[in-house]
């Protein structure tokens, strides 16, 4: 199915529900291994968490040391992101204009899970635009879902009444439901393969010197469903 560009997150029943996960379960992978990804890929503490959300990612960098300012398109997000820390520095970028921020001002850009709502026509030119936001030496993290996400079934999500998502092609639209919260609505994201980003990346002038695939183990305390043998997650390491 072709990919619109609207972005399920602009909805405050969404927000209200997404502010409610934490690090359990498939999410936990996605966080497990990054305080010592970003110990070896990082210098500085300088942080724009892009697609902050309700404020996750933000406090989880803002705990290991960084100085965070967190910017999202969904007000809905923000709203909530500044009423569980009030002390952050959460902003809205319409249009994922960057124009408010200097060239060169940042060590680390994390984006966690955003990307996978970003249409394809529309990544490489916010890779390079968030790519001039990064100071010499510096890093942008991208956390994205793994194709396979859409196919099987997780400790966190379904994606069992989606079965059309086995046939999508890179910049399809693809859906699945969180399990872990209320909101039983789909998200509906956009399929990414690993060529296409490394295609996007080659288009923003960005390397991708590492790449992680976190798998669970079977001593963590989650149910896991296929989390031990299929990556729901790509971090990728970009120059
Ligand atoms: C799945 S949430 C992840 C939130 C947060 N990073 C976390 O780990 O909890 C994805 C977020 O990306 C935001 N987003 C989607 N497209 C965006 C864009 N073009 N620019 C900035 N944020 C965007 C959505 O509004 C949503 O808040």
């Amino acid at each position: 199915m072709a990919a619109n560009s609207s972005n399920c997150y602009e909805d405050a029943d969404r927000a209200n529900a997404y502010a409610t996960l934490e690090f359990a379960n498939t999410y936990y992978l996605a966080f497990r291994d990054l305080p010592s990804i970003l110990t070896e890929h990082v210098t500085g503490t300088r942080a724009l968490d892009f697609g902050c959300g309700t404020g996750r990612s933000t406090r989880f960098l803002r705990k290991l040391g960084f100085h965070v300012t967190g910017v999202d398109i969904a007000e809905d997000m923000l709203r909530i992101a500044r009423a569980i820390d009030p002390s952050g520095d959460y902003r809205l970028v319409p249009g994922d204009d960057f124009n408010q921020f200097a060239v060169g001002s940042f060590d680390l850009v994390l984006s966690a899970f955003t990307f996978d709502n970003i249409p394809a026509a529309m990544k490489a030119r916010i890779l390079r635009d968030l790519a001039k936001l990064l100071a010499p030496s510096g890093t942008i993290i991208n956390l994205v879902s793994s194709p396979q996400i859409y196919t099987h079934e997780w400790a966190s999500f379904t994606t069992r009444d989606f079965p059309e998502n086995a046939a999508a092609r890179s910049g399809d639209l693809v859906r699945i439901v969180t399990t872990d919260h209320q909101d039983r609505r789909p998200v509906e994201d956009i399929l990414c393969t690993d060529e296409s980003y490394r295609a996007f990346y080659r288009e923003a002038g960005l390397q991708a010197v590492h790449l992680f695939a976190p798998l669970g183990s079977s001593d963590e305390p989650h149910a896991w469903v296929s989390e031990t043998t299929v990556p729901p997650w790509v971090i990728y390491v970009l120059k």
